[in-house]
């Protein structure tokens, strides 16, 4: 077992079928396992297996070699039956039927793989042929699974896989889905708007509507201007910042993300073994292709600590057009700022006179109605949104104060984008709004007390089956984090969590049809559109495969 690279403690059914069955360290080569079967009419039951243990062990093919038997053989003609061999045959034979049916016991005792992802697999492997890593956006791809689980369609808060798998869905395509799948009124909308026209390149009177909508929504939201992703919508604040001070760095904090362009790719995932003083993180660039002279433009900070803050506004105030933050951690798990650090930030941005960028790229028309803003009692001078503001729909928009949002236009900044401000998207944004701001916001309120029933009864179910873990969040947002700690409040901390432990545990809920992220340094979200029922079906879910951890993973450990 050791030359197959299986820990032998986790022997499988598979490998109780004794002679039926072996596996051999044969022609094995790279990731792949080979089995050796002498009965090939169990063939199909051990494929079905040994395909999900090769998904769950990391193997990247299963080869079965079916060896012939002698029933397979071409007839032969033969003299008089020796009584003798006919008698040792037909032992032999019955002797089959019994091995085999004890196999088909073992085999049926066991639960049986609750998902088949044969499609997904193979259209990874098309998909690796031609797009690089074989997805278009990184967070598609994980090291630590051989291929990922390609999805079909979804409906509500309901996705399905090519394989016809179906899952209560928390990943809402990485945060858009606000409303969920295919929300009538926003599939609707862009019907309609498709008929009239989906490209007219000119201002329109949807685009003024849309902004007024906004604006009546966000607070401090005295302008909005539109593009198409979150990526752009920062990277156009940074510049605006810049315009408007005059300077040229930006401040960022450890653990933030703000899209994909160098102004920001900086101490993004940090692990701990270069990271640096916790209170003095090393500037680190998110993976090469980042320029160095890029690098000489950003600071980074510690993030919910504002004595930390101070002292760095007092070294570099001069130099620093904005401080750029997601005002809640959405992307080390989901962190909330301490009490009154937003306050005491906003005072420390004054009195330092550096602008105040929030990334509400995540928490926007998501934890309230107004976003972090709202929810925190806190205005920033620029703020970024996209993800939730279209339901699916790209589309991103900044907000903020007059005067520096004044710094856009022919002359001024360069601001520009052929799809910014599309009429479909701005057709599915309306329609989102719309349902979003129904009944004074009902669907925040409503989202926020069923995800708060939720991560309740999961911490529950944590401390019920012995695994130390804080499920925290914010609004709809949230995470489960393996950990000894009670709380999770910086990002340094998150580095403290066992992420195998999570992955496994994460795997054992997509077998029962429960889709969390993939990767547990990033959030779980939930739709307005989510039900009671699919609460239910995830605790049900969590309790069994909590209950089902392997007993290594009773202490939490550091892995990251
Ligand atoms: C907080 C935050 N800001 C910015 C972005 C970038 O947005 P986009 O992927 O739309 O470019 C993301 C994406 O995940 C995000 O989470």
């Amino acid at each position: 077992m050791q030359g197959l690279g299986l820990d032998p403690d986790e022997t499988l059914p598979l490998f109780q079928l004794g002679s039926a069955c072996t596996r051999r360290p044969g022609p094995r080569s790279g990731k792949q396992l080979y089995i050796k079967c002498t009965n090939s009419a169990l063939q199909s039951l051990i494929v079905q297996k040994t395909h999900k243990l090769c998904w769950r062990r990391g193997f990247e093919r299963l080869s079965l070699p079916v060896e012939k038997s002698a029933q397979t053989q071409p007839p032969q003609l033969v003299a008089a039956p020796n009584p003798e061999a006919v008698a040792q045959k037909a032992q032999q034979k019955a002797d089959k039927v019994g091995l085999e049916m004890e196999a088909r016991q073992h085999l049926e005792a066991e639960p049986r793989p609750l998902v088949e992802l044969r499609k997904s697999e193979a259209v990874y492997e098309e998909a690796k042929k031609i797009l690089p890593s074989g997805a278009s956006s990184n967070v598609r791809v994980y090291k630590h699974e051989p291929f990922p689980v390609i999805f079909d369609h979804g409906k509500g808060s309901r996705v399905w896989d090519i394989d016809g798998n179906e899952y209560v869905d928390y990943l809402l395509a990485y945060g858009p889905l606000i409303l969920g799948h295919c929300h009538p009124s926003v599939v609707n909308a862009i019907k309609d708007q498709i008929q009239k026209s989906s490209m007219l390149g000119t201002t329109t009177e949807l685009e003024v509507e849309v902004a007024k909508k906004i604006a009546s929504m966000v607070p401090g939201a005295q302008m909005v201007s539109f593009s198409n992703s979150g990526t752009e919508a920062t990277m156009e604040a940074v510049r605006i910042a810049r315009a408007f001070t005059g300077r040229d760095k930006i401040l960022k904090f450890e653990g933030h993300y703000h899209g994909h362009h160098d102004y920001v790719l900086f101490s993004v995932e940090s692990p701990s073994s270069v990271a640096g003083l916790e209170l003095a993180p090393t500037k680190l660039p998110f993976y090469p292709g980042i320029p160095e002279g890029v690098s000489h433009t950003v600071i980074v900070a510690p993030w919910n600590n504002l004595a930390a803050l101070e002292r760095t506004l007092k070294k570099y105030a001069n130099d620093i057009a904005a401080v750029i933050m997601e005002p809640v951690i959405g992307s080390s798990g989901v962190i909330p700022p301490a009490d009154g650090y937003l306050k005491g930030v906003r005072e420390l941005a004054q009195k330092f006179d550096v602008l105040l960028i929030f990334d509400e790229v995540l928490t926007g028309f998501r934890i309230a109605k107004g976003g972090a803003q709202e929810y925190y009692g806190v205005n920033a001078d620029l703020a970024c949104f996209a993800k939730a503001l279209g339901n699916g729909a790209p589309i991103a928009a900044i907000t903020g104060r007059r005067d520096v949002m004044g710094m856009i236009g022919p002359g001024k900044i360069a601001y520009g984008g052929t799809y910014n401000a599309n009429p479909l998207s701005l057709a599915a944004c309306k329609a989102t709004l719309d349902v979003l701001s129904k009944n004074d916001g009902e669907a925040f309120s409503r989202m926020n007390s069923i995800t708060q029933k939720l991560t309740d009864r999961l911490q529950q179910a944590c401390d019920k089956t012995g695994h130390d873990a804080v499920v925290q969040g914010v609004g709809p947002m949230f995470q489960l984090y393996f950990t000894r700690l009670k709380k999770i409040s910086t990002y340094r901390q998150t580095l403290q969590c066992d992420y195998e432990k999570f992955k496994d545990f994460r795997e054992m809920m997509l077998e029962r049809g429960v889709y969390f992220h993939p990767d547990g340094t990033e959030r779980l979200m939930l739709s307005a559109v989510h039900t009671t029922e699919d609460i239910e079906k995830t605790l049900t879910a969590a309790e069994d495969s909590l209950s089902k951890l392997p007993r290594r993973y009773y202490r939490s450990r550091s892995v990251r």
